[in-house]
């Protein structure tokens, strides 16, 4: 028992739980996603398990990606991603939905199935009913042999090393990472992209790691900020554009391992409905980062600020008006839109952590779940 004790604490290093040390890794992890992938020289990026299926993706004329939970979150990504830069068409499905409401599939489909443990029920049966129906499948996966790249045409692995934190934090990054690599690819293979704007992208893709590491130093601040959600029993995640897959991915995290009711919703939507919810007892986190969605996020957060909800924003760095018109603000490194999501989720990685520390909750074993849904 001691001996099992030790190699525990070995493996977690000096970090309490095993989720917080995964968190720190990701700048490590999203390098290694990245390693042997990106050629800056020649501005190539080159994907072992998509070589042999380069013609599919040159014709394909829609792409179907399916996962659950957090890796659907990556999926939606992925969507922004490809249609993009390789301007194809893109769907993303729950793969539990998918898999029984009788989906119209061809062979000249593409699906890329995500999935970090490569063993989820859903996700497995969505592909075997795809491949029925002839259509090409790619998987996005953490687990080397495991049985969705077994039952895939292809495969690109995230090498985010054993995720042991039933949330999941560096396995969503590397997929992010991941998708952010093939979306490029294709690009690169459709000639939907200049050789110079894909070594301008790829340069900053490089350089992501380094200001992913200056995120995670601020988690002081954002201890902080989780002692004050920690007292509540709802939260509200809000994004727009490349941010709102971010903002449920946040909600995500938060319900899963404070059990917080937290809810992710797009920032314009508020006013159909679910401004409603909005008062003191409503915390409402943005991501208000400077993009093409900025000045509309200033005026949802405005909205919130004027029904008296409680707004913490995760901002550029050096924005003045989130400082004015913000409750809380969380500053990360300005970044080109399409790689927000690597930067935006570590705050909220953080927040929904210590939140859960402080509630007493059992962060890397949250009550119910699993960490791989291999039943229905
Ligand atoms: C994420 O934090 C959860 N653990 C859960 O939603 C997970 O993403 C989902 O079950 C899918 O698992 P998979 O990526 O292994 O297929």
């Amino acid at each position: 028992h001691d001996l099992e004790l030790k190699l525990e604490e070995l493996e977690k290093g000096n970090f309490e739980h095993y989720m917080l040390k995964e968190i720190f890794e990701q700048p490590r992890i999203v390098k290694d996603c990245m390693r042997g992938r990106i050629d800056l020289k020649v501005g190539q990026i080159s994907l072992e398990g998509l070589k042999n299926h380069t013609k599919q993706l040159k014709a394909a004329k829609r792409i179907l990606i399916v996962g659950c939970g957090t890796s659907w979150h990556a999926g939606l990504i992925g969507e922004y991603l490809i249609e993009e830069y390789a301007r194809v068409p893109v769907e993303v499905e729950y793969a539990s939905e998918f898999r029984y409401r009788n989906p119209v599939i061809g062979e000249d489909d593409i699906v890329i199935a995500i999935s970090q443990s490569g063993e989820t029920a859903d996700t497995i049966a969505a592909i075997n009913l795809a491949k029925l129906n002839g259509a090409t499948i790619l998987s996005v996966c953490n687990v080397v042999g495991s049985s969705i790249p077994r039952l895939s045409d292809g495969v690109v692995y995230t090498h985010a090393g054993p995720e042991i934190g039933v949330a999941s934090t560096k396995a969503f990054t590397a997929q992010v990472t991941v998708l952010t690599l093939m979306a490029l690819f294709m690009a690169q293979n459709r000639g939907t992209i200049t050789s110079s704007q894909l070594i301008e992208l790829q340069t900053e893709l490089s350089t992501i790691t380094s200001k992913m590491q200056t995120v995670l130093d601020v988690n002081k601040a954002v201890k902080e900020i989780a002692k004050r959600i920690s007292a509540f029993g709802n939260c509200l995640f809000l994004g727009r554009g490349i941010g709102f897959p971010v903002a449920l991915e946040g909600a995500l995290k938060l319900k899963e391992i404070s059990y917080i009711h937290a809810e992710g919703y797009p920032a314009a939507e508020m006013k159909h409905g679910p401004i409603a919810l909005i008062d003191a007892n409503m915390p409402v986190i943005f991501i208000a980062t400077k993009g093409p969605s900025y000045d509309k996020v200033i005026s949802n957060i405005q909205e919130v600020k004027a029904r008296k909800g409680n707004v913490i924003a995760i901002a550029t760095e050096g924005d003045k008006i989130l400082k004015e018109i913000a409750d809380e603000v969380i500053e990360i490194p300005a970044v080109n839109e399409c790689f927000l999501p690597l930067l935006a989720v570590i705050p909220l990685q953080l927040l929904s952590y210590y939140a859960a520390v402080m509630r007493g909750c059992n962060v890397d074993q949250p009550r119910n779940l699993a960490k791989s849904v291999t039943v229905e």
